[in-house]
């Protein structure tokens, strides 16, 4: 079974797509963590973040996986645990410039649908509804305004101890929508039959619960 979750930045699909696969027992695939990390490897090995190729290379050698423990999950690039370095603000600054790179997509996306054919999977991203699950059972493809989305990317940061001003936030969130939205592979854009959840004026248990449902409504239908 494979659930689409797309959506912008910080628009909440992490937290609920997390949350929607824990309750079903399904893999969570964050496949933003899995851009971040291919940023990373480029920034560690000072790599430029447009050399498709060498950051290629840098994914074969150091494959990208996700590990549960009890309280969260984690992200590793070869044997490194990057679950916090990949939210900094330097990762987040460079991500579209690599994401928007085909050979590292292509390679991504592979093995995404890998994850998907192997579990039953919860997958969040941009592309997952129109690019790499396009036979998804339930897409979904989830909002909320840039503000919220900022206040929202403030709070989580805060969390993990990272402290970027909230405008700094605002600007980073609209400027990646644009990116991500305009880019020539796979933007971002809502697949024809993904049903649209503005998530704004919802609490997290509110968008569960609505994710929920919906997931129902398709396995009723
Ligand atoms: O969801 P996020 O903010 O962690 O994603 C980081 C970046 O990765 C974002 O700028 C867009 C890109 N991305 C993508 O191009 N395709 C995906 N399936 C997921 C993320």
């Amino acid at each position: 079974m494979q659930i689409a979750i797309d959506g912008p930045a910080s628009s909440g699909k992490s937290t609920i797509a997390k949350k929607v696969a824990q309750q079903l027992n399904f893999l969570y695939v964050d496949t933003g963590a899995m851009y971040r990390a291919a940023t990373w490897l480029a920034q560690q090995n000072q790599v430029d973040f447009g050399d498709a190729l060498k950051i290629t290379l840098l994914l074969k050698k150091y494959p990208i996986n996700f590990k549960l423990t009890k309280t969260q999950q984690l992200v590793f690039v070869g044997s490194t645990d990057v679950t916090q370095a990949i939210r900094t603000s330097i990762i987040s600054q460079n991500v579209s410039q690599v994401s928007a790179l085909e050979e590292v997509r292509h390679l991504l996306v592979q093995q995404q649908r890998d994850l998907a054919n192997q579990n039953n999977v919860v997958m969040d991203g941009r592309d997952i509804g129109t690019v790499v699950l396009p036979q998804a059972q339930v897409k979904i493809f989830m909002t909320a305004s840039v503000d919220e989305r900022a206040q929202r990317r403030y709070q989580e940061n805060l969390a993990r101890n990272i402290k970027t001003p909230l405008d700094q936030l605002q600007q980073e969130i609209a400027t990646r929508d644009y990116k991500d939205s305009h880019r020539k592979i796979s933007p971002l854009k809502q697949a024809v039959d993904a049903i649209l959840l503005d998530t704004t004026s919802l609490d997290i248990d509110q968008v569960v619960q609505k994710v929920l449902e919906i997931i129902q409504l398709n396995l009723n239908k």
